[in-house]
């Protein structure tokens, strides 16, 4: 059954804890799609986890669509948001608006995300059919405005100020809420104070659900990862083993055999 809003705001209801998890293209879709994850966020992060660049800032909107593409077109029942590239939303209100439809529209998502607490922009979405994801905290498309990828909410002024910027972003009509890169208590305050779901990573245990980079989970990356993530597999050391032995049979000549050639 395809999962939907209500879904998500259910598992909160229930009390039960949830996932998501980033993809950027149709295997992977097809893969975590089959596993049961309920969401998967096509994240601005394909910029620096797959695309080569250094930060997420430079992502365009036309990449975005062409990634969203791949993942809806893989993913049967999980819900797909569709992450909204810096400056796709920012520079004005009514371009944020349009954008937020492309992504439904062009790249087959069933929901948005985007960063800070755009309250007008939540809004003005939700009332025409656009469902919105909020990410608030350590929000990457910021990294030079935050002078690098540094915690949020360390002082009790700042952690008061997210807890007011989640409340708002709920009332806003946000169905969730990514909280990325604070202390565990903010997050737990925060997950107390709303009834829409929070998303965590780099939050702490206490969020509703908890989202992870696929390429970090999966061990892809030659990063030293930060200190929140867990890889569960080593898919960089198991991708390099395979092509070596590929090169070295092909060396020694026992690649192709019979098995592998027409008669
Ligand atoms: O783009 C992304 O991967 C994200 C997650 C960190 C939530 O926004």
């Amino acid at each position: 059954m395809p999962v939907t809003v209500r879904d998500i705001r259910a598992f909160k209801e229930r009390g039960e804890k949830f996932v998501m998890l980033t993809a950027y293209d149709h295997p992977t879709a097809r893969i975590l799609d089959e596993a049961g994850i309920p969401i998967l966020l096509v994240g601005d992060s394909v910029a620096d986890n797959i695309l080569g660049y250094p930060t997420t800032v430079p992502v365009t909107m036309e990449e975005m669509l062409h990634h969203t593409r791949a993942v809806a077109r893989g993913a049967i029942n999980a819900l797909i948001v569709g992450d909204m590239p810096f400056m796709s939303y920012q520079a004005s209100f009514e371009e944020g608006v349009r954008n937020a439809g492309r992504m439904l529209k062009e790249g087959g998502a069933h929901a948005v995300k985007f960063e800070g607490p755009m309250t007008d922009l939540a809004h003005a979405l939700v009332d025409r059919g656009v469902p919105v994801m909020g990410h608030l905290g350590l929000t990457p498309q910021s990294v030079h405005a935050m002078g690098g990828y540094r915690v949020q909410g360390r002082t009790e002024r700042d952690a008061q100020r997210l807890v007011i910027e989640a409340e708002e972003m709920a009332k806003a009509g946000a169905f969730a809420i990514v909280l990325e890169g604070m202390p565990s208590e903010v997050a737990r305050q925060i997950t107390e104070s709303v009834e829409v779901p929070t998303i965590g990573i780099g939050a702490g245990p206490h969020c509703d659900g908890q989202v992870l980079v696929i390429t970090d989970l999966l061990g892809l990356t030659d990063r030293r990862p930060p200190k929140f993530v867990k890889a569960y597999a080593n898919l960089r050391g198991e991708i390099a083993r395979a092509v070596t032995e590929f090169r070295d049979d092909v060396a020694g000549g026992s690649f192709p055999d019979e098995a592998h050639s027409y008669s």
